[in-house]
């Protein structure tokens, strides 16, 4: 592949962990599982991330992103190759899935690592509020995109029975977060270790371009078809579309003006009744900036005056 052509690359590298204890990790009828994962010695771990890291950072366009999906056993040999790069790490999310492997004498592991990482040289893309915009509550009243971006995620395997699967394959849900935040409609999604093709239906589906490598033949030949028969950009019509951010003067310098006026407008608010926090959303809708924002300029006012009550 030509240096400096891919926008995102998003790969799970084989484990080193040797692929018959795989079934254990998902601890499920393998009958269905599509034979032909090729796994690499783990005494050749180290020296084998380092080539493919090294590799995609070449690939990758200045200002694109790398994210590294790899349990815990081999985490060490792909940070120390990441190290050797001079890609910037951005992120290192911890994906927490269900049917994780049983054991009885120690806890059970049921998560993985995902090292997000960018090349210098333009700035890197994300789509701060490709997925909930920046007024948005969850029902918890907190802010859906802060808890949207928090670096732990929660997101179940897909469970598939009866239908033909690689041996771990990566839950739709995720790969749609990942390329919505880091790729625009049209742009190359690479990815180096296919598997059962997930990463490239998903950007397929997405209206991005897809690209990458299997090592198995099997595995190859069958998803091959499939992904042909894909339509594109048929996931863009489940997307829930977020609403225009409301919060449109945030990043923006405030003046001493502009906190002159928040404060005036507050004084008002309490004297017409409001709560504080009542006071701030409204201000913040003024304003068009968020609610901490906000909160930094008027401090601790519970103990301010009204003009009436001084
Ligand atoms: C962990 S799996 C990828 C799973 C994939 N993300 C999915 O959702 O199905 C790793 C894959 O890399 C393949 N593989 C192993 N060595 C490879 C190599 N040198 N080049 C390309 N693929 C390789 C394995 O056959 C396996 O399918």
């Amino acid at each position: 592949m030509a240096s400096s052509s891919v926008d995102l690359i998003i790969t799970d590298p084989p484990y080193g962990i040797e692929g018959d204890k795989l079934d254990r990790h998902y601890n499920r009828d393998e009958s269905f599982v599509l034979d032909g994962y090729v796994e690499v010695p783990s005494i050749e771990y180290p020296q084998f991330s380092e080539e493919w890291i090294l590799e995609a950072e070449r690939i990758l366009k200045p200002g694109g992103s790398l994210y590294i999906i790899s349990g815990y056993t081999n985490l060490i040999h792909i940070l120390n190759a990441l190290q050797k790069t001079k890609l910037e790490e951005k992120n290192h999310l911890i994906w927490k899935y269900n049917f994780g492997v049983y054991t009885r004498t120690k806890y059970i592991s049921s998560h993985y690592h995902i090292l997000f990482y960018t090349k210098k040289g333009k700035p890197h893309t994300f789509n701060t509020f490709a997925r909930y915009a920046d007024h948005e509550k969850s029902v918890q009243g907190g802010s859906s995109n802060y808890s949207d971006r928090e670096d732990v995620w929660v997101i179940n395997r897909e469970y598939k029975p009866g239908k033909i699967k690689n041996k771990n394959e990566l839950p739709t849900q995720l790969l749609i977060k990942l390329i919505q935040y880091s790729s625009h409609e049209d742009d190359l999604v690479c990815d180096l270790f296919l598997g059962s093709f997930s990463t490239a239906k998903v950007a397929k589906g997405l209206n991005r371009k897809a690209v990458g490598f299997e090592m198995s033949k099997t595995a190859f030949d069958y998803q091959i078809q499939e992904f042909n028969n894909i339509e594109e950009g048929y996931l863009l019509k489940e997307l829930r579309k977020p609403p225009k951010n409301q919060f449109i003067n945030s990043g923006q310098p405030i003046t001493i003006e502009i906190q002159g006026e928040i404060f005036k407008s507050h004084c008002n608010h309490l004297k017409q009744g409001m709560t504080k926090k009542q006071s701030i959303e409204k201000l913040s809708e003024e304003f068009g900036r968020g609610y901490w924002s906000i909160l930094r300029i008027i401090g601790d006012s519970n103990n301010l005056r009204t003009p009436a009550s001084t």
